[in-house]
């Protein structure tokens, strides 16, 4: 019971990593919101999950939805503890110069304005009361980039750099404010990154990860519950590779 008497919000929490994460938390006495834009997919979540988690449909690119999603979470919990900004999107693998204006917006606007919109909307209750965690899901694809996802790999560095920036602004505050780095997971968006999924273009990933396997949804929600725990409470603006040693 790590996360006992915390409340949490998890965006992208209905698949893949977010869904790690939400059970991690769940399994260590959290309340949790499972926010995404899935909602169907959230409620289920939440359902089989039990009293403590709650779905909320949100686009975290859209400030009225994340104030939306912040008004909800105010008005179940009263306060929230722990904030995980994982919601993310990618383009395909294209060269640069040919993803189109559209894949860009999405890419810049989901993985990037979320983060500056949720904290336009958690910061000023976290610093009041003294206290808080963020967590940010980038990517070892912000610290070791593969070519023909450049917008991607861009908008993870981003928030590496922001991680950093946000936890020395807000250290003094008592938020502390972290990441975790990825390396390729078998969720949904894997296909995305790969552009095709074959046996062959699997093994290309994997034979890149030294520890020989993809990383996984249970992986991170490990990470995550560490680094939003009370535990961590010396640790902050750090970008944590769960990578099996890629970027090594
Ligand atoms: N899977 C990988 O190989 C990998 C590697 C490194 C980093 N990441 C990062 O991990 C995070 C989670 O990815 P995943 O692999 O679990 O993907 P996923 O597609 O399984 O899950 C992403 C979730 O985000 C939700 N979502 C998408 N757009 C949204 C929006 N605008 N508002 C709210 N919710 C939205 C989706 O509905 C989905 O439930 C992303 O930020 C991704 O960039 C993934």
């Amino acid at each position: 019971m790590r996360l006992s008497g915390k409340t949490a919000i998890v965006t992208g929490g209905a698949s893949g990593f977010g869904k790690g994460i939400v059970e991690a938390f769940l399994r260590e006495g959290a309340h949790v919101m499972i926010a995404d834009i899935n909602g169907p997919a959230a409620a289920d979540l939440a359902q089989s999950a039990g009293d403590a988690a709650h779905a909320q449909t949100v686009d975290v690119s859209n400030r009225a939805s994340v104030q939306e999603m912040a008004d909800a979470a105010f008005s179940r919990f009263c306060h929230v503890d722990i904030l995980v900004n994982n919601a993310g999107v990618t383009h395909l693998p294209t060269p640069l110069d040919q993803v189109s204006e559209d894949d860009f917006d999405r890419v810049v606007n989901v993985n990037m304005k979320s983060v500056y919109l949720t904290a336009q909307a958690f910061v000023p209750h976290m610093k009041h009361r003294g206290t808080g965690a963020i967590l940010n899901v980038a990517s070892t694809a912000g610290v070791s980039p593969r070519p023909n996802l450049n917008w991607y790999n861009a908008s993870k560095g981003w928030m590496i750099t922001a991680t950093r920036t946000m936890a020395v602004e807000l250290a003094p505050s008592g938020v502390r404010v972290n990441a975790l780095n990825p390396v390729a997971g078998d969720t949904p968006l894997l296909k995305s990154f790969m552009g095709e999924d074959t046996p062959e273009m699997r093994a290309k990933f994997l034979s890149t990860i030294p520890i020989g396997r993809f990383s996984t949804p249970e992986d991170m929600g490990n990470a995550a519950l560490y680094l939003c725990s009370d535990e961590a409470s010396m640790v902050t603006g750090v970008c944590m590779e769960i990578d099996g040693g890629r970027c090594i």
